[in-house]
């Protein structure tokens, strides 16, 4: 079967149809390029990229600049995937101009399709806004960690009556602005599937239990590379984290062992050339 780009009403499309939604997080062009061959619908260079990639200890130091650098190498590594730039902590929330110019980097500078912003209420007409400018948005409810401090830290949200009912009522306003799909993440399945089932637009889950419309999950994550605490709604499809150590570990022992490089990869030039040099070098 031929295979084409994906759309946001392609992805519109597969909700009304009941087909799962697949989206993994990427950021460079050969692991996109891996996502995109394994036939991931979505990918999504998340800000994550701060504590997965760069090192940080939670998402907030990662910027502009450097989002923008990732999604474009993100951009080269994919065919069909559809392309999501997440907008990095401040880069939204200061002023509706500076959102609407970010945004529009994602898509204008990086080849993003849509760009992810985090929250409810308060950027519902920032939604609106960038909607209104031909921006696709995808939103993001429930565990939003740019705000992780003041949700009590990365735990399970909308776990109460009053907090699950806040949920709904931000994701039905982030539809009704204009918002063309949701994440939510961390919250209780039946919370989950109450948002799945009142939305029109696609919800994907992370954390939010089977009946979303769609899942993601980090790409370093899934594939067993990152290090240290894996939250529950992780699942580690391989453990590459340890192939590739055992890999840099033969390669240590080998170099050490003058086993590496073997003949068949080193250059070869003609006697004529090297025996006279050799000679003369006293090398032989
Ligand atoms: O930044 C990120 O990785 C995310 C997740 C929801 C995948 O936002």
């Amino acid at each position: 079967m031929s295979r084409k780009k994906l759309e946001i009403a392609d992805l519109q499309k597969m909700k009304r149809e009941g087909t799962p939604i697949t989206m993994v997080t990427a950021y460079d062009a050969p692991t996109a390029r891996l996502a995109d061959e394994a036939g991931i619908d979505c990918v999504m260079v998340g800000d994550s990229l701060s504590n997965v990639v760069l090192g940080h200890r939670d998402t907030l130091p990662v910027g502009m600049e450097e989002m923008l650098h990732h999604t474009r190498a993100v951009r080269r590594g994919l065919q069909y995937a559809l392309l999501i730039g997440d907008m990095p902590f401040l880069s939204y929330q200061v002023s509706r101009e500076e959102a609407m110019r970010n945004a529009g980097r994602f898509l204008k500078e990086a080849g993003a399709d849509a760009v992810k912003l985090e929250g409810g209420s308060p950027v519902v007409e920032t939604v609106a806004a960038l909607t209104r400018a031909g921006i696709p948005v995808v939103g993001h409810l429930g565990l939003t960690p740019q705000s992780a401090a003041l949700l009590g830290g990365y735990r399970v949200q909308g776990t109460d009556a009053v907090s699950a009912r806040k949920i709904i009522d931000d994701a039905l306003a982030l539809e009704q602005a204009g918002a063309v799909m949701l994440v939510l993440e961390c919250v209780p399945r039946r919370l989950g599937r109450l948002v799945s089932g009142l939305l029109r637009i696609p919800v994907i889950g992370i954390g939010a239990g089977a009946d979303c419309d769609g899942q993601v999950l980090v790409f370093h994550d899934l594939v067993g590379i990152a290090a240290g605490f894996s939250p529950r709604f992780v699942k580690r499809y391989a453990e590459v984290g340890k192939v590739m150590k055992t890999a840099l570990e033969d390669y240590c022992h080998e170099v050490r062992e003058r086993k590496f490089p073997a003949e068949e990869h080193s250059f070869q030039a003609g006697d004529d050339v090297f025996e006279k040099l050799e000679r003369e070098f006293g090398q032989r």
